[in-house]
């Protein structure tokens, strides 16, 4: 029979048959990226499934060496990083905050068995996901930050102002608070806050003030109301619409997206065999500059400061920084894949 375990920070269940998990139900809705015009070239270079094609694929695929080593997919998403590794003949363990991606990543890659995992939760909590597996400690773990294609192609989940949905924006939508909620509960200085530092958004004290004034007349229902109402605030300047970065900006502090990946870096390093690999895709350059600073600091032997009079041995150092720059897609994946263009790849080795 199967245990099952209640996680407090998700409210998931974690079942083990054994020692494994697997969701079976609950099929996502499949969505044809609407980019590609050549599906099965994009299916043979990228090994995509219908749902998200994974980023540079050849690049994961040489961040883990070998063969039976067992890796933590921190972001499952439509599978398609976890399938090119299964393919290559290591065992994944997939994580996802969210219970649809999960569930249909689960079934469509059924067929590897006992090889694959699937835990739903969010990768902050990576330490207490292994315990209940009998693992000490693993071979790799890989995180491709941000949402699916598939989430943002979905209207109800409202990341995208391309099409009208509910202001939601929650990765796990039994989880936390909504976009609609941010929007309408905060202060002033608070939205002003978030649209700079997660948007880098120039016109943030306007665009709060303005949001904080009309929201005592009429309720955003729907991103697309709320696009409208920064379009006609603050007019179109650039090339992107003017809520790009409100739009980014609301989606990171309803996830925490940046307190979640400080607690990952913080916590992978004592879970990998010596060895084992961290290897992290960023798309903006607040989640890069974490990675990048991380990487540098648990890499670096020794720390001075200006005040000490010599360096001194640094208690963190437990990384190799296999990367100095970040990997990037080449021209024929950034063209197949046009989201692919911003991701930046960097991998670090446990010593
Ligand atoms: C860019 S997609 C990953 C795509 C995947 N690599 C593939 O090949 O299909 C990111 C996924 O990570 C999930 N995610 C984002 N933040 C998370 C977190 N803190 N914990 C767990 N999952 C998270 C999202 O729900 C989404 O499904």
């Amino acid at each position: 029979m199967a245990a099952s375990l209640t996680y407090p920070f998700s409210g998931a269940h974690l079942q083990l048959p054994g020692m494994l998990y697997q969701i079976c139900d609950g099929l996502g809705k499949f969505i044809l990226p609407s980019n590609c015009r050549n599906e099965q070239m994009k299916d043979e270079i990228l090994g995509s499934s219908d749902y998200h094609t994974p980023v540079l694929p050849e690049q994961v695929l040489k961040a883990f060496p070998g063969k039976n080593r067992v890796i933590i997919d921190a972001t499952a998403g439509g599978g398609g990083h976890s399938e090119l590794l299964l393919k290559a003949g290591h065992k994944v363990i997939a994580l996802d905050r969210d219970v649809d991606s999960l569930a249909q990543t689960a079934t469509r890659l059924k067929e590897f068995g006992d090889a694959f995992t699937s835990v739903h939760a969010n990768f902050s909590c990576i330490d207490e996901v292994l315990a209940p597996l009998g693992i000490d400690k693993v071979d790799g773990i890989l995180a491709d930050f941000g949402v699916s294609s598939h989430q943002l192609d979905e209207a109800k989940r409202g990341f995208s102002f391309m099409r009208s949905g509910p202001l939601d924006m929650r990765m796990n939508q039994s989880q936390g608070i909504t976009a609609k909620e941010v929007v309408e509960t905060y202060s002033e200085s608070e939205l002003k806050r978030i649209f700079w530092e997660y948007g880098e958004e120039k016109q943030s004290g306007k665009i709060a003030r303005c949001l904080v004034e009309e929201r005592q007349k009429t309720e955003f229902h729907t991103t697309l109301n709320l696009a409208d109402y920064i379009l006609k605030r603050v007019g179109r300047r650039e090339k992107i619409h003017p809520a790009t970065r409100v739009f980014q900006a609301l989606r990171i502090e309803v996830n925490n997206e940046l307190g979640e990946i400080e607690s990952l870096l913080k916590k992978s390093p004592a879970l990998l065999n010596t060895g084992g690999r961290l290897t992290l895709i960023s798309f903006h350059s607040l989640e890069d500059r974490l990675v990048k600073r991380f990487f540098a600091h648990q890499s670096a032997k020794t720390i001075d400061r200006p005040e000490w009079p010599e360096a001194k041995p640094n208690p963190d150092y437990c990384l190799k920084t296999i990367t100095k720059k970040p990997m990037m897609a080449d021209q024929r994946e950034c063209k197949i894949n046009p989201r692919s263009r911003t991701a930046k790849l960097r991998i670090a080795e446990k010593i």
